[in-house]
């Protein structure tokens, strides 16, 4: 019997990997940015030398490959400032996939234009270069391409794509920090990188996100929009001194990434490549698994990409699969088998609770229904009826864990004739 009619749940007793992941060392790093007394970029340096947001800058765009690295409170905030560095604004559309979170469509409308929401992969759940060539206006200026979950956007195609029609391309990055396309990183394909470090991402300190970048003029812009108006000065700060100074060239807000968050990514930053690689075994474990249950697919990775970043696990099931129960009561019976959140993805942004311009006045005034979300999303809507997902800390541990996911996933496939559509006792995740 299904754990969630009562039954023996797969998992019994046995906790999941830890997230965020952090030990004495962690402690250490965040104690130093204490213990320095500069909590902020913004305040002076006692002790001289760059800040930690600063270095932790340059460490990440370094990871990337990329020239530049601007750290920030948020990657709804780098989403901000890559959008105003590239002069986008009142007036002009820019192209945000139909299934992703929220932030890169209200950042579109807190730069004042409109987000154009486009239809996906019903594989993959990304953009594509065709869907987008096909709501390309007079007006667009930009396309936001999100690596979604487990997987990375094809880059090369939307790349080209913007370079022919004249469009900047930013690069979500938020699920796949580390991911790289034939030997390069995600993030550096576009004009502009930007990634969360929320607590939930693979590179996480909380609250944080960043933006890369190669070219010089989008970094000092970048660096302006987000302390503002402010850069750093040209020397590194004495002690006593304060390391950013008034430039005044472009009009910033103040986005800045706390000293005690970026001592805590100076820690977790060369983590990630040996997390990365233990994800990437766990993960090769589990499709060797899934070739075995009937119906259910990995999400499937462009053949270009050399390594994958396992944000949310994700796998795809055909129509049936799970007889005909809706996919939230699958999700939570796979919950209750394994003591672990298993998820649809969000529903598609155009049906979204949290995309509701019209409730905040200057949202309102930008906000054009019609071009922005009146058309079907059939890609969309596929990729969220047909997929599971996982967060990769569920990929951290050892083969049982999978072992386990294989046995709940065969469980559930075979007695999901147990779970009806009308069966309201299940709660839904
Ligand atoms: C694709 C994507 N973009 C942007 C964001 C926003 O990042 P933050 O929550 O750090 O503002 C997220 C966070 O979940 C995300 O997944």
């Amino acid at each position: 019997m299904l754990a969630v009619h009562g039954g023996a749940p797969v998992r019994g007793g046995v906790s999941w990997p830890q997230w965020p992941q952090y030990d004495a060392d962690t402690e250490a790093e965040l104690l130093a940015a204490l213990r320095s007394s500069r909590w902020s970029v913004s305040w002076y340096s006692p002790a001289g030398g760059k800040s930690r947001e600063r270095l932790f800058g340059e460490a990440f765009a370094r990871y990337n490959g990329a020239a530049f690295g601007v750290s920030v409170d948020h990657g709804s905030s780098a989403l901000v400032i890559a959008l105003e560095a590239l002069g986008i604004g009142p007036g002009d559309e820019v192209i945000v996939p139909a299934v992703t979170w929220v932030a890169p469509a209200t950042a579109v409308l807190r730069a004042g234009a409109l987000p154009v929401l486009v239809d996906v992969d019903p594989e993959t759940g990304c953009l594509t270069a065709d869907h987008v060539y096909a709501a390309v206006s007079g007006r667009t200026r930009a396309v936001i391409a999100v690596h979604l979950a487990c997987t990375v956007a094809p880059i090369d195609e939307l790349a080209e794509l913007a370079r022919e029609m004249g469009l900047a391309l930013i690069e979500d990055c938020s699920q796949a920090h580390g991911a790289q396309w034939a030997g390069r990183a995600v993030g550096t394909f576009g004009d502009i990188g930007v990634f969360s470090l929320g607590a939930a991402k693979t590179l996480a300190a909380g609250e944080a996100g960043a933006a890369i970048t190669d070219s010089p003029e989008l970094y000092r812009r970048m660096l302006m929009l987000r302390a503002d108006s402010r850069g750093y000065s040209a020397h590194d700060p004495l002690p006593g001194e304060y390391e950013l100074v008034e430039l005044g060239e472009i009009m910033g807000g103040n986005y800045c990434m706390s000293e005690l968050t970026a001592g805590v990514l100076l820690d977790q930053l060369p983590r990630l490549d040996a997390q990365h690689a233990h994800r990437e075994s766990r993960t090769r474990q589990l499709e060797a698994g899934l070739a075995a249950i009937p119906g259910l697919t990995p999400i499937p990775v462009p053949a270009q990409v050399n390594r994958r970043a396992v944000y949310e696990y994700g796998l795809r099931f055909d129509p049936g699969t799970f007889g005909n129960a809706p996919i939230e009561r699958v999700a939570a019976a796979l919950t209750a088998e394994l003591h672990t959140r298993v998820y649809p993805p969000r529903i598609p942004l155009p049906r979204s609770n949290l995309l509701r311009p019209h409730t905040k006045p200057r949202f309102a005034a930008t906000w054009n229904t019609a071009r922005a979300t009146d058309r079907p999303f059939p890609g969309a809507d596929h990729y969220c009826d047909h997929t599971l997902l996982m967060h990769h800390s569920v990929l951290l541990g050892d083969p049982r864990d999978i072992h386990d996911i294989l046995t709940a996933l065969d469980k559930v496939r075979t007695l999901a004739h147990t779970l009806t559509p009308a069966d309201t006792s299940i709660p839904t995740t």
